[in-house]
């Protein structure tokens, strides 16, 4: 092997040795730089005869172009396994399946929430909304509670420990009845309004939650009678239900805040609950003591108020025989109200 191709095999063997770009660069001066192996043998040609000069000159130049060759080579190779390493580095798999949009639906007891909005809206109603954190003054006195009367124990009511200012726990509402006397504290009648919303007592079994939901009902003008009640109450069962021949009736009955006072039962024309009486709401005509409190005159403001439950309407809507199912976030049931 001449001198000229040892030259070339070993500036093959020191590229292919460099493993990164900077020593690749390095030997590259081993070779062609100003001290390089190639560039001794070019000064060399200085001193010989013009004949020898010519042929040697040609392979030293060759040499030259073989080791360029050989090293554009190597970078070019060091180049893609940099590059197929970042992209091995930074890949993702594109194959993996996706986590999927979880959509989420409307809960079954909110959707009653929505459907008796909806309903009570295209008769007139107005929809309002009230604190859950209630005074004693409207969650019972207001609405003629006895003072010593059972529900204000703290067996049936959650007490805080903040007080108001007459020095009473605060308690969260029993009831959406305080929210008659909000309202029609702070609108001037004609008052029809109807109040959904949370409600929470110390009670818990398969028909009771200690968080539940109710929807108050209140039409106070001068000439609001109990066959209003009775008409509208059965118009909304009829659509909310939506069973037009579905039956209503009237059972005497007590609260404090209505007098006279009904529990009023319905009864399916058809499905697998038809012709049993089912009880659904409390009701009654505004008792005069409760009108006084609205800050109105009970000889020239009357009317009717319902309240009503909305697992109970909900229950009864799709058949559930468990309350707890509304609560117990499984997913089984909850689908099937998308
Ligand atoms: N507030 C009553 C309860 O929670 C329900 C009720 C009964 C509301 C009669 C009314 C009514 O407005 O007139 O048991």
């Amino acid at each position: 092997m001449s001198q000229l191709d040892q030259i070339v095999s070993q500036a093959q063997a020191a590229f292919e040795a460099a493993s990164d770009a900077p020593s690749l660069e390095n030997a590259k001066a081993q070779f062609l730089g100003k001290a390089g192996l190639l560039t001794e043998q070019l000064k060399g040609l200085a001193a010989l005869p013009p004949e020898e000069k010519k042929t040697l000159g040609a392979a030293v130049n060759q040499a030259k172009q073989a080791i360029e060759a050989l090293l554009n080579a190597r970078r070019q190779a060091l180049a893609d396994a940099q590059l197929a390493k970042r992209l091995s580095a930074e890949a993702i798999d594109i194959t993996m399946p996706g986590r999927g949009a979880g959509l989420g639906s409307v809960h079954p007891v909110m959707q009653s929430w929505q459907r008796i909005e909806e309903i009570f809206r295209s008769i007139g109603f107005d929809v309002a909304d009230g604190p859950e954190i209630e005074t004693d003054w409207f969650n019972f006195t207001s609405l003629n509670n006895p003072l010593n009367h059972p529900a204000r124990s703290m067996q049936d009511t959650f007490y805080l420990e903040e007080r108001d200012e007459t020095g009473l726990p605060l308690l969260l509402r029993t009831h959406t009845s305080p929210m008659q006397v909000r309202y029609a504290k702070a609108n001037p009648p004609p008052i029809k309004v109807i109040a959904p919303g949370r409600t929470y007592r110390v009670d818990s079994d398969a028909t009771h939650s200690p968080m539940f939901h109710q929807v108050e009902g209140l039409w106070i003008a001068e000439d609001v009678s109990f066959a209003d009640l009775k008409g509208v109450y059965h118009d909304f069962l009829k659509q909310f239900f939506e069973d037009d021949a579905l039956d209503i009736r009237f059972r005497p009955s007590f609260f404090p805040f209505t007098e006279p006072s009904a529990e009023v039962d319905m009864r399916f024309a058809s499905g697998p609950l038809k012709g049993r009486w089912l009880e659904i709401s409390g009701a009654g005509q505004v008792h005069p003591d409760v009108v006084r409190n609205f800050g109105l005159d009970p000889e020239r403001f009357v009317g009717f108020a319902f309240g009503s439950g909305l697992e109970r309407l909900t229950m009864l809507r799709y058949g559930i025989g468990d309350l707890r199912l509304f609560f117990d976030n499984d997913l089984r049931f909850l689908r099937q109200f998308a």
